[in-house]
């Protein structure tokens, strides 16, 4: 994969600065990632230390659509260690403003991606919430243009990734796009019914990235 500072979007030195290190720091648990090992500890606080964030090429994409669509009104859920809100933010500033409304239980986490998002000097663009995403995105405060739902497996249904898109599916306006980095299937079935008002298509990034758009 490549996706040096060529080849991305996204060019600002300050925030590209951010990225690389956390691309440098990007570690996973010596008994492997709950995602992909249903034996092992599934609590978020457990991996306070682990930012299992998106690729670069999906935050690529997420800067690049944000831009082209003008969105001012994001979600990132969740936001772990800041990864994919810096992204958000960096396409916030650059439309001319805009927040980047993120959600993380784990307190240690969110005040990583705090200190991670002034670091890219995007602080002003960012609206952390700490808590549970259940509790915390019930109002995003007007339309939301996107939705990143970058889930947590809790090992049973409805997943994370599911209880989220009910909660934020209302508040997507027509035209607005969802990304979906873990493919829970009940997540897929949602998006996937026509009566729930969207298309979606996987994309060919990770392990399967759904992209979906509302379209009614
Ligand atoms: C895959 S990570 C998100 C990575 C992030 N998007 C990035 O690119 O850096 C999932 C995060 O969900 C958090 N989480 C788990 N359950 C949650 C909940 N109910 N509400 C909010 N966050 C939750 C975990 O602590 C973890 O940091």
């Amino acid at each position: 994969m490549q996706n040096d500072t060529l080849l991305s979007p996204l060019k600002d030195a300050r925030v590209r600065a951010v990225i690389e290190r956390l691309v440098e720091a990007r570690r996973i648990p010596s008994s492997g990632s709950p995602s992909e090992h249903p034996e092992v500890s599934s609590d978020p606080f457990d991996y306070a230390e682990y930012g299992f964030s998106i690729w670069p090429d999906q935050g690529d994409l997420l800067y690049l659509l944000c831009r082209g669509m003008r969105a001012t009104r994001v979600v990132d859920f969740a936001t772990s260690i800041g990864m994919s809100a810096v992204y958000f933010a960096a396409a916030m500033r650059d439309n001319g403003g805009g927040i980047v409304i993120g959600s993380e239980l784990v307190p240690e986490k969110v005040k990583t991606a705090r200190r991670n998002l002034a670091d890219a000097g995007l602080a002003d663009y960012a609206d952390i919430r700490e808590g549970d995403a259940r509790q915390t995105l019930s109002d995003a405060g007007g339309p939301v243009d996107f939705a990143l739902i970058d889930g947590w497996p809790n090992g049973q249904e409805p997943s994370l990734a599911r209880e989220i898109i009910e909660i934020l599916a209302p508040q997507i306006r027509t035209g607005g796009y969802v990304m979906n980095d873990n493919a829970e299937p009940d997540f897929l079935q949602f998006v996937r019914d026509p009566a729930n008002g969207f298309i979606s298509v996987t994309l060919p990034l990770k392990r399967g990235t759904e992209f979906c758009v509302k379209v009614s």
